[in-house]
């Protein structure tokens, strides 16, 4: 059955650092050009972005230069374009330039590469500032990446409780990337530790992802056979961004749960330490 995509606007945010919010991105990126969805991923990691990278691209234009041409109107001579199909906004090339990157300036630009965009994705700087609640204001769906670690949840908490006084909560989806089969948390302090009753996991990926950042080659691509890589195309479908009829969606978020992991034998817990082994 053909269901059209509702989604159209994705804010890619976490409270901390290196989580995995670039992967994610990419990743997710690379799956939906597969699935000839038409998406345009802006960096706004302003500071230190490095989606350009993540798709060996070498951007000769950014977002900067728009944004010292005022120029909204002409932002598509600024996207890249990546043979996969993924459009890319790519972040300034140095951190001194991402202040001329204004609020009003991002917003309207969402507002114009969303014309022609039929996903877009939008990786924001970890964090608060008003640039990144902006971007979660605007964005009709907000993935929070987090790993399952307990200094990450406290900050990743706190993260969702300020989204729920923004009144952003409720469009907040909790990804948990890096799990793993150890340390086990169990999914009835879920809420505890998060502030959301349910999360999607991703699985630790023990080699290959670095590889694939300095690659420039999403591992969706590069390694569709990974757990990790099929947990990403679950994330993807359970987004309902695409027609996904022979793997049998059942629509939007039904899949953000620990129930990836139960697959695996842990039921109702979520994890650290030893890699998933992967395929
Ligand atoms: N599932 C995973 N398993 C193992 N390593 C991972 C996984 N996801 C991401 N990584 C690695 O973790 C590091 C951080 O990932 P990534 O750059 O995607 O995170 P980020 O949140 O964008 O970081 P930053 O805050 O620096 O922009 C990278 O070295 C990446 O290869
Ligand atoms: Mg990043």
């Amino acid at each position: 059955m053909t269901e059209k995509p509702n989604i159209m606007r994705i804010a890619v945010c976490s409270a901390v650092g290196g989580v995995g919010r670039t992967t994610i991105t990419a990743n997710l990126a690379a799956i939906l050009a597969k699935e000839h969805v038409k998406v345009t991923v802006i960096d706004a990691d302003l500071q230190f972005g490095d989606i350009a990278l993540a798709f060996d691209l070498h951007p000769t234009r950014t977002i900067k230069d728009a944004a010292e041409r005022k120029d909204k109107d002409n932002i598509h001579f600024y996207v890249m374009n990546h043979e996969s199909g993924v459009n890319v906004l790519p972040a300034p090339d140095r951190p001194e330039y991402a202040e001329l990157i204004i609020p009003d300036f991002l917003n309207s630009i969402i507002d114009t590469l969303n014309d022609n965009a039929e996903v877009l994705l939008i990786e924001t700087q970890a964090g608060l500032n008003d640039l990144n609640i902006q971007v979660m204001e605007k964005a009709d769906l907000i993935l929070v990446v987090g790993t399952p670690r307990m200094a990450v949840l406290k900050n990743t908490k706190l993260l969702i409780e300020t989204l729920s006084m923004l009144g952003l909560k409720d469009k907040a989806r909790l990804v948990l990337n890096k799990a793993t089969s150890n340390t086990v948390i169990k999914s009835k302090d879920m809420a505890e530790l998060t502030n959301m009753e349910q999360a999607f996991f991703l699985p630790f990926v023990d080699k290959h992802i670095d590889h694939s950042l300095d690659m420039g080659l999403p591992i969706v691509s590069s390694h569709p056979k990974l757990t990790f890589s099929k947990e990403m195309e679950k994330l993807a479908e359970s987004l309902n961004l695409y027609d996904s009829n022979t793997k049998g969606n059942s629509g939007i978020f039904s899949k953000f749960t620990n129930k990836g992991h139960r697959s695996r034998g842990i039921k109702n817990e979520f994890i650290s330490a030893d890699p998933i082994q992967e395929s």
